[in-house]
């Protein structure tokens, strides 16, 4: 019997926005390039994709708007009950809860709350989508196999994380953790213990688990990269190159062991800057009362951002949207 699964469950989707960009090249990037499968996009306007290895309609949305940045995350939550009482939780925190119905924002998710959180980042709560999942593979004895027209791409499994910058990340992460419920699993403090200058959070259990939120610090509210699960690192030195034959801009750091969530990781830019981050390993995360993070200090920033390289480029830390 499986357990009876409370609160949020899972990182559900990262929606962006771009201004002026050209939507097209958008669209072969993430399909033709990246491998990533393109689902309920109604238009060039609003471009909405999904992993191979994940049965959600979507996980990635990326719209044309006069509004370019981080336009909010979203998080399944385990049914109806959890998201009223989320709601309330977020009303007592003063983040205002604001209810949507079904399809109202994005096609294929149920009816979803969403907050403005310490920080400056949106979050959407949501307790269903409209459609039943399913694989692309198929649920019934599935091969499990990459499917053909995504091979020779990184064709991720699925979506693992999302990195953004906040003014004051203890401000955000104690919310995070006393309103919904998320559990710390790394941290990066200043050399005084004083300052919390990172964190990674999660909820769920999952393989490559640890983070489905990684909070530095920096402008509010704004994007620093996104991050999708490979089985293996040695896929991920494969990925590189199929990427760079694309002619891709690969971060100057890594490919490198990230100490900081003891990933395996690579990271790159699409066509309109938008940091990626393609990851596998990490910390197997417990959570249990007595789970306690791990704690870097800044004096170990360049350890805990990249075991290999010798110093971690100018930029790395810069928000990317
Ligand atoms: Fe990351």
């Amino acid at each position: 019997m499986a357990l009876r699964p409370h609160g949020i469950t899972r990182l559900g989707y990262i929606h962006i926005a771009l201004h002026g960009r050209d939507m097209n090249e958008t669209r072969a990037f993430y399909c033709d390039v990246f491998g990533l499968l393109e689902t309920k996009s109604s238009s060039l306007d609003r471009l909405m994709f999904k992993c191979w290895h994940e049965s959600a309609p979507f996980s990635l949305v990326i719209e044309n708007s006069m509004r370019p940045g981080l336009v909010e995350i979203g998080f399944e939550v385990a049914d109806e009950t959890e998201l009223d009482l989320l709601s309330k939780k977020l009303s007592e925190h003063s983040a205002k809860p604001e209810p949507s119905s079904s399809n109202a924002t994005l096609p294929g998710l149920g009816q979803s709350v969403s907050a403005q959180i310490p920080g400056g980042l949106k979050l959407r709560l949501y307790a269903s989508l409209t459609e039943t999942p399913s694989y692309v593979t198929g649920m019934v004895s599935p091969d499990w196999v990459t499917p053909r027209d995504l091979r020779a791409t990184p064709a991720p499994l699925f979506l693992n994380h999302v990195g953004v910058t906040v003014p004051r990340p203890k401000e955000t992460t104690d919310f995070l953790c006393s309103t919904l419920g998320f559990f710390e699993s790394e941290r990066i403090e200043s050399d005084d213990h004083r300052n919390l200058l990172s964190a990674l959070l999660f909820r769920s259990v999952k393989d490559v688990g640890g983070q489905e939120l990684a909070i530095f610090q920096g402008e509010g509210g704004l994007l620093h990269h996104i991050a999708f699960t490979k089985e293996d690192f040695s896929d991920i030195l494969i990925d590189a190159q199929y990427l760079r034959q694309e002619r891709t801009r690969l971060d100057p750091l890594g490919p490198t062991r990230q100490s900081y969530g003891k990933t395996f990781s690579l990271y790159f830019f699409d066509p309109n800057g938008v940091r990626l981050e393609l990851c596998s390993g990490g910390r197997y995360p417990e959570p249990h009362p007595e789970f306690k993070p791990v704690i870097w200090t800044e004096a170990h920033l360049k350890k805990a951002l990249s075991f290999y390289d010798a110093e971690v480029p100018p930029g790395f830390l810069d928000p990317c949207l």
